[in-house]
């Protein structure tokens, strides 16, 4: 049984492509062998439903298609019954067809289908399945958690559900089930995980959806090196048994200060090197004003070697200048190395002694690129990095088989908010500080690092977590660091400090991005393709039409007038 792929007819011959999901075979119909299937065969159109009696048998001389994995037989039919029909699809079912994204996602239902996104489907329950088997066997357990809830800081915007019974009042989604998971430890479940719907209003990119799944677990007991090893131990075992690739453990660590020194951001691309190089000191005293005055006023010049690059043109030195000023960069400077020296722009603002300081200190050969930035470090360095991330996709270093994980540790706990001129939390408000710099809490708090850690695959955060705060006095002083008083701690927070002064044992934990995971065990450019029913950019559906306006009646029912009506 299964979906008619196409209809061919050779004089008298019916062939027709059966297709399911394993895959596709060819059926014979012969007017001498059964007329009565062969004149239903003529009916027959593309994604009509059919089940059929025959015998596989080898193709006739000839015939044999080696493009087709089943393309040495077909079925030499004597009993064809239409067990339904089907309107003209709006696009044919197979992966070679280009189709606008839109139509796939209005039709996901035929969209489904296709291989690709079976096939990326059938992965995705597999690798489930293997966190599930891996976890139980490291005596894990899988615990439901609220999903109509209070609202948790991760720091995107909740989706709220209105009460009717409550009217006034209101649900948070979770965002993650990160309280529930702590509480689950003070009731002394000891190991917890579950694949969990989070849900948060953010604006959308390629690898984020308004909601989407988490593979979240919480331990008692456990330093930071335990959650570490436990985890990279399940990430060896879903590749070898998802994509048949070995990972070498232990997956190497950075901590957060060496990451953004060598790569300028914290979610590294390693699969290669194209480090940057720090020369604030070389040029400081330089005549090139730019340069020279960032140093003087505490910023930073970072350059990268692109190698070998001195041949990139005008038009596409523009482009990498246009791609750093997205990140706030004022420019980005540039220079090819040929057999003359340096020509560029700023080549004659540096002494003969500066140039051999700085082509020593870059490596710098004939053939190669220097490119710089000069401006605070947070952009020198996310400008820079993001740009070695571009380069590194341009020059075609970033093979989709190679697959490399590294650790990021040693976050800081807070950093400041200029919008609203207070600290924030880097991971969550529950992390634990690094317990040698708990003295500074209070005298430098933006120099305390946070016992956390993100996993980065190929320039993915695929999942992060930290060792928790489980005394209630430290949690209180890590509110009040945040600007939450006491009063709106107890209101928020409450039923979590209570639990942390009821015998918290001390506790940590991880999640990991399911959907991010899948992206890069199926090489998917879009998450939406690891999904079977995704939300696009603007967070809609475009087959349920969801969101959608609701009934005046559902809505006096909550109590909810609404201040304008959309269009
Ligand atoms: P965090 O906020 O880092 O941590 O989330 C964990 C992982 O979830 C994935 N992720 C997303 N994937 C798709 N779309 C999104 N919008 C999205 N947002 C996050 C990322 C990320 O690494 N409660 C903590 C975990 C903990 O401390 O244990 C948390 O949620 O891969
Ligand atoms: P200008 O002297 O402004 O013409 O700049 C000379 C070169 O330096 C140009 O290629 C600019 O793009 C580059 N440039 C300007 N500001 C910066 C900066 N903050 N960091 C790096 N390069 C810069």
């Amino acid at each position: 049984m299964g979906w008619v792929q196409r209809r061919r007819d050779h004089g008298g011959l019916i062939f027709i492509d059966l297709r399911d999901r394993e895959g596709i075979i060819q059926l014979a119909l012969d007017p001498d062998r059964d007329l009565a299937s062969l004149k239903k065969a003529e009916q027959v159109r593309n994604e009509f439903v059919l089940a059929v009696h025959g015998k596989v048998s080898p193709r006739p001389e000839g015939t044999v298609n080696p493009k087709m994995k089943t393309g040495e037989v077909e079925v030499e039919i004597s009993e064809l019954r239409i067990l339904n029909r089907s309107e003209t699809p709006p696009f044919m079912i197979d992966e070679y067809t280009e189709v606008a994204e839109n139509i796939r996602l209005k039709y996901r239902f035929l969209d489904l289908r296709r291989p690709v996104l079976q096939n990326n489907l059938r992965l995705r329950h597999l690798v489930a399945k293997t966190v599930r088997n891996y976890l139980d066997e490291q005596g894990f357990i899988e615990i439901e958690t609220p999903v109509l809830t209070k609202s948790t800081p991760e720091g995107a915007r909740d989706y709220l559900v209105p009460s009717r019974v409550n009217t006034g009042n209101f649900y948070a989604l979770p965002q993650s089930p990160q309280l529930f998971k702590q509480l689950l430890m003070v009731s002394g479940f000891d190991r917890y995980f579950q694949i969990v719907k989070c849900f948060r209003d953010e604006d959308l990119r390629a690898d984020r959806q308004p909601e989407f799944t988490q593979i979240d677990c919480e331990l008692s007991y456990v330093s930071r090196d335990d959650v570490m090893t436990i985890m990279e131990g399940m990430m060896a075992t879903i590749f070898k048994v998802a994509i048949d690739v070995e990972v070498a453990l232990p997956i190497p660590r950075l901590s957060y200060t060496e990451a953004l020194d060598r790569f300028g951001v914290d979610n590294p691309d390693l699969r290669f090197d194209l480090e940057l190089i720090t020369i604030t000191a070389l040029v400081a005293d330089s005549q090139f004003k730019v340069f020279a005055d960032v140093a003087a006023n505490g910023g930073l010049v970072k350059a990268l070697n692109a190698k070998g690059c001195a041949t990139f043109s005008r038009k596409e030195l523009d482009g990498l200048t246009d791609f750093v000023k997205i990140y706030g960069a004022k420019g980005l400077a540039w220079v090819k190395v040929t057999e003359e020296g340096w020509q560029s722009p700023i080549a004659k603002f540096f002494t003969a002694d500066e140039l051999a300081a700085l082509n020593r200190e870059l490596g710098a050969e004939v053939g190669d690129l220097l490119l710089f930035v000069a401006d605070k470090p947070s952009i020198t360095n996310e400008a820079l990095g993001r740009l070695r991330g571009r380069l590194g996709q341009k020059l075609g270093l970033t093979r989709k088989d190679d697959y490399r994980f590294v650790w990021i540790t040693d976050f800081p706990l807070f950093e400041y908010d200029e919008e609203e001129k207070r600290h924030v939390a880097v991971h969550h408000p529950f992390t634990s500080p690094l317990e040698e710099d708990i003295p500074r809490l209070d005298s430098a708090p933006g120099s305390v690092r946070a016992q956390a850690y993100d996993l980065v695959l190929n320039g993915s955060e695929v999942g992060g977590g930290s060792i928790r705060i489980h005394d209630p006095a430290v949690q209180i002083r890590m509110f009040e660091l945040l600007g939450i008083d006491a009063a709106e701690a107890r209101e928020k927070f409450g039923f979590l400090l209570d639990a942390l002064s009821f015998g918290a044992p001390p506790h940590g934990g991880i999640a990991f991005g399911l959907d991010r995971l899948m992206m890069i065990l199926t090489g998917a450019e879009s998450i939406r393709d690891v999904i079977a029913f995704p939300k696009t950019q603007k967070a809609t559906c475009l087959l349920s039409e969801a969101p959608n306006e609701v009934s005046e009646k559902q809505l006096q029912e909550l109590g909810i007038r609404l201040r304008a009506r959309q269009k």
